[in-house]
């Protein structure tokens, strides 16, 4: 078999360990799959574990981004450093966020794909993820609504990169970025038309 394939898989089967699920499971006896917006994400957690406690919740919700943000970022330095060409190193991270937005484990539900998404860019894109980072910390701050500074900050990262990278570092179009950018913005639509229909709802008050 090639070698990449299974490299995609085993990016997929990764990207698919829900860490926030498992965490509000094992330390606040929650199933968030059931409540809030039903995301395995950190904005979720936090949500729902919020109603039992408010300290856990912030440090179960930041240990949710480090983890979903670390398989993010893990399985793309593994194929860079085992000297994979830099198509793959996108692949890679493209399959780990499709693995935790339709968790194999999860019966194919599962997260929204921007910590993930947000590690795996760290490592490919280093300046325009830290630019995106700065849009989300300041939406994020001044809406308080998680979804829009989340977007906020996926859009950051794609007119940085085509400001700073006219063409992509390794790859020769913005195609990979894109189809990354595709998937967190469709597991991001009902929360679209909510912000439109001005019904998103505020996480941090
Ligand atoms: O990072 C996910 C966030 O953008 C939206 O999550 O749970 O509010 O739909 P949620």
């Amino acid at each position: 078999t090639n070698p990449n394939v299974l490299f995609y898989i085993a990016a997929y089967l990764i990207g698919g360990i829900p860490f926030g699920y498992i965490l509000a499971k094992i330390f606040a006896k929650v199933d968030i799959k059931k409540s809030g917006s039903h995301s395995i994400g950190a904005t979720n957690v936090l949500r729902v574990v919020k109603q039992k406690d408010e300290k856990l919740a912030k440090k179960l919700a930041i240990a949710t981004v480090v983890f979903d943000a670390l398989k993010g970022a893990v399985l793309v330095l593994i194929a860079k450093f085992l000297g994979f060409p830099p198509a793959v190193w996108w692949m890679v991270g493209i399959m780990t966020v499709l693995g935790h937005c339709y968790s194999i484990f999860l019966r194919f539900e599962g997260g929204k794909g921007v910590a993930t998404g947000m590690g795996v860019l760290l490592v490919l894109l280093p300046i325009e993820t830290l630019i995106g980072i700065v849009v989300w910390a300041l939406v994020a701050k001044t809406t308080k609504i998680s979804s829009l500074a989340s977007l906020s900050g996926l859009i950051a990262v794609i007119v940085a990169s085509f400001i700073i990278h006219p063409e992509l570092p390794h790859v020769k179009s913005h195609a990979p970025l894109l189809l990354l950018a595709f998937i967190i913005v469709y597991k991001h639509l009902p929360n679209i038309v909510r912000l439109i229909q001005g019904k998103e709802g505020k996480v941090a008050t």
